[in-house]
């Protein structure tokens, strides 16, 4: 065919899709715009304010104030959306009070809480990063909106994207990290996840962006405190996973509680009008934290609730979670002339956008299904996708003489601690519909897989959080009589999450007195931590034969660690978050500036007196069963223009005897900025599998964009000047080169 001939009857057919599409998008959204006005007009200001509040329902509880009369709401219009209930019957049954007794029937909107898994859980955020693996990913977050929507919910407060670099705050158990990049995409990949393509498919839900902003970076690392840092630090490291989830469409942002530049972020015109709405063009609607609008009285932003609910409005917020301020307030204030019903209905026409998309309009029941919980939730297929996704998040932190794995053979394990055969950590905070009763201990895979083949002597020897050494002798006795010692260590779940920022990280209660009288004995201990958060573990670091980090690993947690302790699945999990030797080293975070005094051996430079600098474990750093080489990076060329692509290759080869999967990433460092510039930046990864023997090239694209940051005057620009590039398997063991960007 003629080389024209063919592009014309090549593109000429997509063209008219596009166009066809396009057209259908547009007709199908001036009909829902029609549908809106009209039922907009017949709306009062109460039940327009109705639209506008969120009230929890009494089956769970996420904060501190209990509305009771939540069911007289729903039937009187007050209330346009639910959180915290969930259940095909019960959210049938709230629906209908909505739809039949009120007299418009808008239908409710059911959020909560579904943030690593509804009924299955999944390992927590932090566990999730720790894979670097999107699709898979972006597949627990699918599996989770099937199976939340499959119980009636529509609308998930996830993911929480706050970038944090203070393991002190118990919310970094939820984050993904100290790093934006990295959070970006995992912020993407569990929207797409959650929304899917289409909000009307009965297996998608609308996803929420949290907490918008600065949340994760709390003075002391005491949550909720005070949030106060440069716009630069703002813009470059704290906004852009909130800046690239617009790209995904997210549907829904929530407001943080902190404040942020002497304003509560719920009164925040800077954050909700200049920066979400005018410059990225945000389209959907924005929800308060709970009863943050009332919180603006004691954070000393407003007089009272009132003028708290006037602030909040005139600032940008759509809905109102649990302060019933808007109920309260909303129509005085109208009546005051000091919010305009534009304003109120600019707010109500978001919220009715997304019942609209969620097809609620034509079917208020068509989530809460009985049937449909029954085929789609915990299934085999989930629980298998669960243990994959589970041991992917494992990272091995330290293997000395290759004691790990173990074999098949071994004939004997003592398994000493508070973690080896406990169910209710496993799941972690915010464990949503999560049945603890059906997490797999430790203990329990090790029987799966070994039966009687292994004999396990399983003893506490203490708990997590008395001091109590009545344990230690039994503790001290199985592991002398054992082939094998593994200790399973960490904290209680409640220790981390919202609300349980911790003073100390170091191994709650006895743990490390337990841990430092077992090495004693000489005998090789493996350690297995599980907790929400990086601990201090200098000594178990020193001490420890190997170390596994496996977060809370959720429903299938004894299984997945299993097949990692017997090589079934060889560890390729890696830290999303640097780990501090003390916890004076905090904040430490692996994308610093180098000051002017950079650390060295003479006495005024920028160090402390009693400890390095240096992390225990770096960002991106995790072990493997095997080893990869990898090669010097290739580059297209060592100066690219501004409009230029940069690529850069490297060949990594598995020089082991076992299959394995690597992180291969790529950071840059820009060496002189108009503002001083991070000593390195993580610009790229990609997670790749390896035969032994086997080699892959890994090439990675850049562009001004990747390179570009928020200068002085708060524009997005790339400068031209000298750049290292460092490619490797963590942020510190990394191969090196050079090129330069021009004007
Ligand atoms: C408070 C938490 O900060 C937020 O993340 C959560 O979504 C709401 N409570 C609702 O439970």
């Amino acid at each position: 065919m003629h080389k024209k001939l063919y592009r014309l009857t090549y593109i000429l057919p997509v063209v008219l899709i596009l166009a066809f599409t396009s057209e259908k998008q547009d007709a199908e959204t001036s009909e829902m715009n029609r549908f809106i006005d009209k039922l907009m007009e017949e709306m009062t200001l109460e039940e327009k304010i109705g639209q506008l509040t969120l009230f929890t329902s009494d089956m769970d509880h996420t904060g501190p104030f209990m509305r009771e009369h939540y069911l007289d709401d729903i039937q009187s219009g007050r209330v346009g959306a639910i959180f915290n209930a969930y259940t095909a019957e019960y959210t049938r049954e709230l629906q209908r009070m909505a739809v039949e007794e009120t007299r418009l029937g808008i239908p409710l909107l059911f959020g909560y809480d579904v943030i690593h898994g509804h009924r299955t859980i999944f390992p927590i955020p932090l566990g999730e990063t720790a894979t670097w693996d999107m699709e898979a990913i972006q597949e627990s977050a699918r599996i989770a909106a099937l199976e939340a929507t499959a119980e009636g919910l529509h609308w998930t407060f996830s993911p929480m994207i706050d970038v944090t670099r203070d393991p002190r705050w118990g919310r970094i158990a939820e984050s993904s990290g100290e790093d934006p990049f990295l959070t970006a995409q995992v912020a993407r990949a569990k929207v797409r996840g959650y929304q899917g393509d289409n909000l009307k498919d009965l297996h998608t839900m609308l996803a929420t962006a949290k907490h918008f902003a600065a949340y994760g970076a709390p003075q002391a690392g005491r949550d909720y405190h005070t949030v106060d840092m440069s716009e630069l630090v703002l813009r470059n490291k704290f906004l852009p996973p909130f800046k690239a989830i617009i790209e995904e469409d997210i549907a829904t942002f929530m407001t943080a509680f902190n404040d942020m530049f002497g304003v509560p972020a719920t009164g925040s015109e800077y954050l909700l009008k200049q920066v979400l709405r005018e410059e990225w063009g945000f389209e959907g609607f924005v929800v308060t934290d709970y009863t943050s609008i009332n919180e603006m009285v004691p954070h000393g932003f407003a007089r009272d609730n009132k003028h708290a609910g006037e602030l909040a409005m005139n600032a940008g917020v759509d809905m109102d979670m649990q302060g019933a301020v808007y109920n309260d307030y909303l129509a005085e204030l109208v009546a005051e002339g000091k919010v305009s019903e534009r304003t109120i209905d600019q707010a109500v026409r978001r919220i009715l956008i997304m019942k609209y998309k969620l097809g609620l309009f034509e079917d208020p029941y068509r989530y809460s299904d009985p049937q449909r919980k029954a085929e789609l939730v915990m299934t085999e297929e989930n629980l298998e996708f669960a243990r994959d996704f589970s041991r992917k998040s494992i990272v091995l932190l330290k293997n000395d003489d290759n004691v790990l794995p173990l074999s098949d053979d071994v004939r004997s394990i003592a398994l000493i601690g508070p973690m080896g055969d406990n169910q209710r950590d496993l799941i972690g905070s915010w464990s949503a519909a999560g049945d603890y009763t059906r997490s797999v201990t430790l203990r329990q895979g090790i029987i799966n897989r070994q039966g009687d083949r292994t004999r396990i002597n399983y003893t506490l020897g203490t708990t997590v959080l008395e001091e109590d050494r009545s344990g230690f002798p039994a503790a001290l006795r199985a592991a002398a009589q054992s082939d094998v010692v593994i200790m399973a260590l960490g904290e209680h779940y409640w220790q981390s999450g919202e609300a349980a920022s911790r003073s100390s990280i170091d191994l709650p209660g006895l743990q490390e007195e337990l841990f430092d009288e077992i090495v004693k004995l000489g005998k090789p201990v493996i350690v297995v931590l599980m907790k929400g958060r990086p601990l201090t573990l200098e000594n178990v670091d020193e001490k420890a034969s190997a170390i596994l980090e496996t977060w809370y690993l959720g429903t299938t947690t004894g299984d997945a660690i299993t097949d990692v302790l017997f090589g079934d699945y060889n560890p390729s999990g890696k830290l999303p978050v640097t780990y501090p030797r003390n916890v004076g080293q905090i904040p430490i975070f692996y994308n610093a500036r180098n000051t002017g005094r950079p650390e060295s051996d003479s006495k005024f430079t920028s160090k402390y007196l009693d400890v390095s600098n240096s992390p225990l474990y770096p960002f991106g750093y995790g072990l493997s069963y095997t080893n990869f080489d990898y090669s010097d990076i290739r580059l297209n060329t060592s100066e690219i223009p501004m409009n230029g692509t940069l690529t850069a290759s490297v060949t990594i080869t598995n020089t082991g005897d076992r299959f394995g999967e690597e992180v291969v990433q790529l950071y840059t460092r820009q060496l002189v900025g108009s503002i001083t510039r991070p000593l390195k930046e993580l610009k790229g990864f990609e997670k790749i599998a390896l035969e032994p023997g086997e080699s892959k090239e890994v090439t990675f694209e850049l562009t001004w964009k990747d390179l570009a940051f928020y200068n002085a005057k708060n524009l997005f620009r790339a400068e031209p000047g000298e750049f290292h590039l460092f490619i490797g398997t963590s942020s510190e063991d990394v191969k090196q080169t050079t090129f330069t960007l021009l004007e």
